[in-house]
């Protein structure tokens, strides 16, 4: 079936619906799109391995992409970004819920009226002398009671053959989709070509860039960048920002967490959701191997970044990763730290502003111990060890398939989910927080995790100022009021029969001298086995006034006798004086949504300051063994 949309300026525009398509509302849609964006040709997005090839050709043609190695990295490539499109622009990320209050004063808002005028000026005439592609995908397994479907409408061949690793993409979808629901979502470099103008690699607009949610309507319009979450907008715009609202108001939980499963020697599973902020190695803990001490126990991957989890038929709450593949930060990763994120970019990926070697492959910060003796930068300039520069830009990344994963779950695409038994919640910081705690219950689990915070660098002993209070990992992410956030997760606890128990983890605590006390990496599954001995039932643990701690002996330190007591106690400890500065540093973040902010938070917090206060003898044998101790003490 053909339609013709007619554009202002008078030309005519095929847009070739796909044969059955019956939904009005995205026929109506794509038509108004057409005609507003004037795109040279509309391109339906079949999601097959030879639009992807074709593309991917296309670009290498057009100078965007550049083919590495066959022998070496099958069927990938190299993309450099303009160096003033490198990362999200959390800056020029707006939440235009109708009222102000309801985007709440963690997120940027525009009246949206003012925002609607200000975008469509934007894309009148902005996909001029391009070919505007359009993309059905789906955030989850197709058809899966916890997926949901989007249809992105690009300018760019890097966002379609991004998102059809990272989603569920193509005709299928819109088989699915029949004459369903689905999240509108408009993006465009911002850069028309004129009449025998000559395109550039990466095209962006440098002066303007608006990463737009409109939270009622369920709708996205990206603007200016072609990079990552800015322009795939599968990924933090809707599985986040524009997710957490639909969640909301459904009772459900749509989270920037990645999902496990720990399998003992017997067989037996529990599966695991945990929130980091960026940068903390998500990847890394999601794809962890257990130390070889631990002989039969298994960590398998459900998902890296983003969880959708919602109340299943028996109580419990069942998650999936929306997503089908990783997108990675690239530099530190390696052999050494993550072998199952190295196994899965070995072939089949796009690699962006990583540094390419002289036999056409790819290298980045610390991916080998010794530097390659020259290189290509990620701007395209030659590279030499000591000149001084990055090899690979710090936020440079790869686009890899989940299936190509070798620790990913066998039921990573049960369209039911998995159920979750416990959340996990960590930053990044060097004092005060010990490496493990279990929350006293779901409400003290929730003020936890509201009150999560990572330091951007190491912070001297005792002080909390280089800290930023990142709820949930979702700061940059949360489509709403925060306040309200925590209220609705407040309520899941009280509507689901066995709500998971909740646990904080710092794998970043430091020694007085400022040396990293805990190995982490693999060494984090001695931890992950106390937490899941926990949700069974079978592990100890001692009351503290945060929480219930375990002791030296509730840890299996098979394999790593050397971390001694004093070690444990150095990753364990709860100063009373650092966790009153704590409780007041999170006071003055919590403060400011004050408006919205639950009653429960208020009374937590008192209850901690106040058992906070009683002499540490009070502790008994917490006390004695190493956890709460004096000023006088340490
Ligand atoms: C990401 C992020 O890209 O959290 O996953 O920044
Ligand atoms: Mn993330």
């Amino acid at each position: 079936m053909s339609s013709i949309a007619q554009s202002q300026g008078g030309t005519l525009t095929e847009i070739n619906f796909p044969t059955h398509l019956n939904n009005e509302r995205l026929r109506k849609w794509v038509e108004e799109m057409v005609a507003l964006c004037k795109p040279d040709k509309v391109h339906w997005c079949d999601g097959t391995q030879e639009e992807y090839d074709q593309l991917c050709a296309q670009m290498v043609e057009s100078g965007t992409f550049i083919k590495l190695n066959e022998e070496k990295r099958p069927n990938s490539y190299l993309c450099r970004s303009d160096p003033g499109d490198v990362a999200r622009v959390e800056d020029r990320t707006f939440i235009c819920s109708i009222s102000k209050q309801d985007a709440g004063p963690t997120n940027n808002w525009i009246p949206p009226k003012e925002m609607k005028a200000t975008l469509l000026g934007l894309f009148d005439g902005c996909m001029k002398g391009r070919i505007m592609y359009i993309i059905p995908f789906s955030m989850g397994p197709l058809g899966s009671p916890i997926a949901h479907i989007g249809i992105e409408i690009t300018d760019s061949p890097y966002v379609v053959v991004n998102m059809r690793i990272m989603t569920r993409m193509g005709s299928k979808v819109l088989e699915v989709l029949g004459d369903g629901d689905f999240v509108p979502c408009m993006h465009s470099v911002g850069m028309p070509l004129e009449p025998g103008q000559k395109d550039v690699a990466w095209p962006c607009n440098a002066d303007h860039k608006y990463i737009v949610h409109f939270p009622e309507e369920r709708a996205i319009w990206s603007y200016g960048s072609g990079y990552g979450g800015n322009a795939l907008l599968g990924k933090k715009c809707f599985a986040l920002r524009i997710a957490s609202s639909m969640a909301r108001d459904e009772g459900w939980l749509a989270e920037h967490m990645l999902i496990l499963c720990v399998e003992s020697p017997q067989g037996e599973k529990t599966y695991v959701a945990a929130a980091f902020p960026s940068a903390c190695g998500k990847t890394n803990f999601a794809m962890l191997i257990p130390p070889q001490a631990f002989d039969g126990w298994k960590v398998t991957t459900i998902g890296d970044d983003i969880a959708w989890i919602k109340p299943g038929p028996n109580g419990e709450l069942r998650a999936i990763n929306p997503e089908a593949g990783f997108f990675g930060v690239a530099p530190g990763t390696s052999y050494k730290t993550n072998p199952n994120a190295m196994e899965s970019l070995s072939k089949n990926s796009i690699f962006t502003n990583v540094a390419l070697t002289p036999d056409g492959d790819i290298w980045w910060e610390e991916m080998s111990d010794e530097k390659p003796a020259e290189l290509i930068d990620w701007q395209g300039n030659p590279w030499t060890p000591d000149c001084g520069k990055k090899a690979a830009h710090p936020n440079a990344r790869f686009t890899s398939p989940a299936s190509q994963c070798p620790s990913i779950n066998p039921d990573w695409e049960n369209p039911e989910g998995v159920p979750i038994s416990a959340f996990i919640f960590g930053g990044r910081r060097a004092t005060a927080v010990p490496l493990v705690y279990q929350s006293a219950n779901w409400f003290f689990g929730v003020y936890l995790a509201a009150t999560m915070g990572s330091e951007k660098t190491a912070a001297a002993a005792g002080s909390t100022g280089n800290l930023r209070r990142d709820p949930f990992a979702m700061l940059p992410f949360c489509g709403y009021h925060m306040g309200d956030y925590f209220n609705h997760w407040l309520q899941i606890g009280r509507t689901v029969p066995t709500p998971p128990r909740i646990f904080g983890v710092n794998w970043f605590r430091k020694d007085e001298n400022g040396k990293f006390v805990w190995p982490g990496f693999g060494e984090n599954m001695r931890v992950l086995k106390w937490i899941v001995d926990r949700v069974h039932g079978r592990a100890a643990a001692v009351e503290s006034p945060i929480g219930w701690m375990p002791r030296y002996q509730d840890i299996d330190w098979s394999g790593l006798e050397d971390f001694s007591f004093e070690d444990f106690c150095k990753v364990m400890s709860v100063n009373r004086e650092d966790w009153k500065d704590e409780l007041l540093s999170q006071e003055e973040f919590l403060e400011k949504l004050y408006d919205r902010l639950p009653k429960e938070f208020i009374f937590i917090r008192e209850l901690m300051l106040s058992s906070l206060w009683r002499s540490p003898e009070h502790w008994g044998m917490v006390h004695e063994r190493y956890v709460i101790h004096n000023d006088e003490e340490h």
